[in-house]
């Protein structure tokens, strides 16, 4: 190995344990397909596409010479009063590929800034419709929005939340889904749970009163929390008590969107149309970093007609919206997801990856294993008194044989990219076997 060329102290990792990884550093330095190639050159499985994002594999020549083109032709264009192509044919492309009427897109450059632009507009839709005492947001426990202070603070992951102590006020929880009791060791939707949507009617609509809340967000499958799918017929409850009251529903697809659960989204998949969907990560491949917000019309109409003519309509937008470099990824993606079928593919593999997963549950330590589309859980057993500490000792023992893991606390979560191969599948889930049985 090649001695570093530089020093590992400056850069203050994020969501990381700093002191700990820089005593025993995991770098990457290059990706290919399936394969990360580690700084002592070793090939690294790519057992969570990035970081849930790279959906289409690692460096795909399309989008590469795509990104390239669109430095070399306008590297920047300024997009408050101006315009320039790449972001009017992504929105386009997304107007064609989400259900229902959600027919307006606006450009963001992360999930954190998708999360917060939604929850924002959702804010502005109500005052343009004269319900402006609309200000509460509902979100989830477990659930995970990014790191703005509206997604924090509609998030429900504690260790996000403990350090920041005042996040915006006017929020509240639904319970989350996960029950190993009732739910565990399911294949997809869990039978248990549906009734847990309720609560947003008897408990959190009681207390505050539907004309004071505004929106309700929810990740369809719950990802970063370590893989929750939802219950049979929970989200259509949440959908239907949403409706009977006014409220919005925002689907965060950051995770769920571009293929991940054999759909274009998951409310695609899943056949319910939200007012809003959040989504990032894939919609680039992880290339360059871009979000979106997608609204349906009704939204979109509500704050233009509120708006004086010729006035800005909206006061909220960021300098690199619908960056080229960004755009033009977001379209060579979106064309080789189409033309590989990559979709479609996802959905044909998720039996294969379902058995596969599931064969680890004689693995020692394995309380729950859990998935849906292109997405699985694995929970641990937690060691008394030393919370994620098993977790992470899967992480790097399964770095040092060569596949890359996400862990939670003690889940591990796995989200190939969706070109996987089932070889790829066997490796993956072989070598966390491997790992498991030799863990503490
Ligand atoms: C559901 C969901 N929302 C929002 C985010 C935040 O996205 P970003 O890290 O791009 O800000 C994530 C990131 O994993 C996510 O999973």
């Amino acid at each position: 190995m090649k001695p570093r060329d530089y020093d590992l102290s400056a850069f203050w990792m994020p969501f990381t344990a700093n002191r700990q990884f820089k005593a025993a550093p995991r770098i990457l330095v290059s990706a290919k397909d399936m394969h990360y190639i580690a700084e002592d050159g070793r090939r690294i499985l790519d057992g969570t596409a990035g970081m849930w994002c790279v959906n289409a594999g690692h460096c795909r020549p399309r989008i590469v010479e795509a990104i390239k083109k669109a430095a070399e032709t306008m590297d920047y264009g300024p997009i408050f009063q101006m315009g320039h192509p790449g972001p009017f044919k992504v929105a386009e492309r997304l107007r064609t590929m989400l259900p229902g009427d959600l027919d307006y897109s606006f450009f963001t450059n992360s999930g954190s800034e998708s999360v917060d632009t939604a929850l924002k507009i959702a804010l502005a839709y109500h005052r343009a419709r004269g319900e402006g005492h609309r200000r509460w947001l509902i979100g989830r426990e477990r659930g995970y929005h990014g790191v703005g202070f509206g997604g924090t603070s509609v998030g429900g992951m504690a260790p996000n939340r403990k350090a920041f102590a005042s996040l915006l006020s006017y929020v509240d929880h639904l319970p989350h889904t996960h029950n190993l009791e009732h739910n565990s060791f399911s294949r997809g939707q869990p039978e248990w749970g549906a009734h847990l949507a309720d609560e947003l009617e008897s408990r959190i609509i009681a207390l505050h009163d539907a004309s004071n809340i505004a929106a309700v967000i929810v990740e369809p499958v719950a990802g970063s929390t370590g893989v929750l799918p939802p219950p049979k017929g929970y989200l259509e409850r949440v959908r239907a008590i949403c409706d009977k009251h006014g409220i919005l529903l925002i689907f965060d697809e950051v995770i769920n969107g571009f293929g991940r659960l054999g759909a274009s989204f998951a409310c695609e998949r899943l056949g319910i149309v939200p007012d809003m969907v959040t989504m990032a990560k894939g919609i680039t491949n992880a290339t360059v970093p871009m979000g979106a917000v997608a609204v349906r019309r009704h939204i979109h109409e509500a704050v233009m007609n509120a708006a004086p003519e010729n006035s800005i309509e909206l006061f909220h937008g960021y300098t690199y919206s619908g960056h080229p470099l960004a755009a033009a990824a977001a379209l060579a993606t979106l064309d080789l997801y189409a033309e590989e079928k990559l979709f479609e593919r996802a959905r044909q593999m998720e039996q294969y990856f379902e058995d596969a997963v599931h064969s680890l549950r004689e693995a020692p330590h394995v309380v729950d294993i859990r998935n849906f589309g292109m997405m699985a859980g694995i929970e641990l057993e937690t060691m008394p008194g030393k919370p994620g500490a098993r977790g992470y000792q899967a992480l790097v023992r399964a770095f040092e044989r060569g596949i890359l893991v996400r862990v939670t606390g003690d889940i591990i979560a796995l989200s190939p990219p969706l070109i996987a191969e089932k070889s790829h599948v066997d490796e993956l889930t072989g070598t966390l076997g491997e790992v498991l049985r030799g863990l503490d």
